[in-house]
């Protein structure tokens, strides 16, 4: 049996009803009994059609829960609408340990929607360093523009017109709309997509646009009228760190009534059909120095790595191509000779679906020659103010301390 919180067609009494939630096995016209202050009552169904597959979840479980076993986070202290916004880009794709110290940052350099929209752009990238996916960091930097300009630096309430917002897609604005303004509405993103698809046992492939707007009218089904906010971050923290990839089904408040749980098949659940396919990278990096200068690219836009700062570098085969090669690039690339003057040790980073290995030489040249079109001469202070791309920063470091050793 299962408790039905949010029935409307009765009364607003909560009933249990068959099990198997997912599609309630209800006719118009049929007889019901209820159960209602010790007295039996028989009913005649009259069920509104909205109400037919009325899906349930035991929220009053998942709230205790939650306030017994939430995490302290920084943006759980500030529900600002800016602050909120800022926390849930920064959480897309990226860990709640790794976001922590780069929220706090972002909201000590950046602490307001104006403070944002004033900010150089190299700025705004700088403090972002390191986070990855970057458009994300451009997309807030575009859209506090945006809400200086269009809504006088105060956030929109109304979701058309958040949505209107540079990057502010449909888990966003049901974020925002929830946790800042706490209005009625689902935020469903990954955690959320896997707790429901396991409680619902949704076997459909999440990949697909139609599951995940499913499984959205779910969650805006479950959220009852008294702080629907909390069980939206419920079910966050939930999926964070119960019903996890692996899930620990000992530990979760709803085993109980989980579809998933009791055919054992949590494990399988979520179903998504399209896996990211790993591509292996390998490059040679040329690290050319001319006095206290050294020769730097920045991404252009359209660019995975759009106004990240990187070396010169040359892609090979996963063997390594040979010094003379890289030799022989760069003294095209910069129009004069260069001259080879040490390794610096293999790195590896990832970024988006890349896995690259980094080999960096230290060449120099004696006459700084014209840097080519989207390359700069830039001297260690300034380079010191700008954002690279993880692997090259490394490069940047060790080069730094060797210098300092020596
Ligand atoms: N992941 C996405 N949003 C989150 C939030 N508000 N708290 C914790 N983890 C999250």
């Amino acid at each position: 049996m299962r408790l039905l919180n949010n029935s409307s067609y009765f009364s607003k009494e909560p009933e249990y009803v068959k099990d198997e939630p997912t599609r309630l096995p209800l006719r118009q016209g049929a007889l019901r009994l209820i159960p209602f202050r010790g007295l039996i009552l028989k009913q005649k169904l009259f069920i509104r059609k909205t109400n037919q597959n009325m899906h349930t979840l035991d929220t009053k479980s998942l709230k205790s829960w939650f306030m017994a076993h939430q995490r302290e986070l920084p943006w759980r202290e500030d529900r600002s609408p800016y602050a909120v916004w800022v926390s849930e880009m920064m959480l897309q794709q990226t860990q709640v340990a790794v976001v922590i110290p780069y929220f706090e940052r972002w909201m000590k350099r950046f602490p307001s929607i104006q403070a944002l929209a004033n900010a150089p752009l190299d700025d705004v990238i700088k403090v972002w360093e390191g986070l990855g996916y970057y458009s994300r960091a451009r997309y807030l930097h575009q859209g506090a523009q945006q809400i200086v300009q269009n809504h006088k630096g105060i956030f929109p309430q109304i979701p058309e017109e958040l949505s209107k917002i540079k990057g502010i897609g449909p888990y966003t604005v049901g974020a925002i709309c929830s946790f800042a303004f706490q209005q009625k509405m689902a935020a469903v993103d990954g955690n959320v997509i896997r707790v429901l698809a396991r409680y619902f046992m949704i076997e459909h492939d999440i990949a697909k646009t139609k599951t995940v707007q499913h499984l959205r009218e779910i969650a805006e089904e479950i959220l009852p009228e008294k702080e629907p906010w909390v069980i939206n971050e419920a079910l966050i923290e939930l999926g964070a760190t119960v019903c996890m990839r692996k899930p620990n089904c000992g530990a979760c408040p709803l085993k109980k009534g989980c579809l998933a749980y009791r055919h054992n098949k949590c494990e399988q659940l979520p179903y998504k059909s399209s896996k990211t396919i790993i591509q292996r990278l390998y490059r040679s990096v040329a690290v050319i120095r001319s006095g206290d200068s050294l020769l730097i690219k920045r991404g252009v836009l359209g660019e995975v790595m759009s106004d990240l700062h990187e070396f010169p570098y040359m892609e090979t085969t996963s063997t390594g191509g040979s010094g003379e090669e890289l030799k022989e690039y760069i003294e095209q690339l910069c129009g004069t000779g260069v001259m080879w003057e040490y390794h610096l040790p293999i790195v590896k980073h990832s970024f988006t679906r890349f896995r690259v290995e980094l080999k960096p030489s230290v060449f120099s040249v004696r006459k700084q020659a014209k840097a080519p079109a989207s390359y700069q001469w830039l001297t260690i202070s300034e380079l010191e103010r700008l954002a690279f791309s993880s692997g090259h920063r490394r490069i940047f470091h060790t080069l730094q301390q060797r210098k300092a050793m020596s």
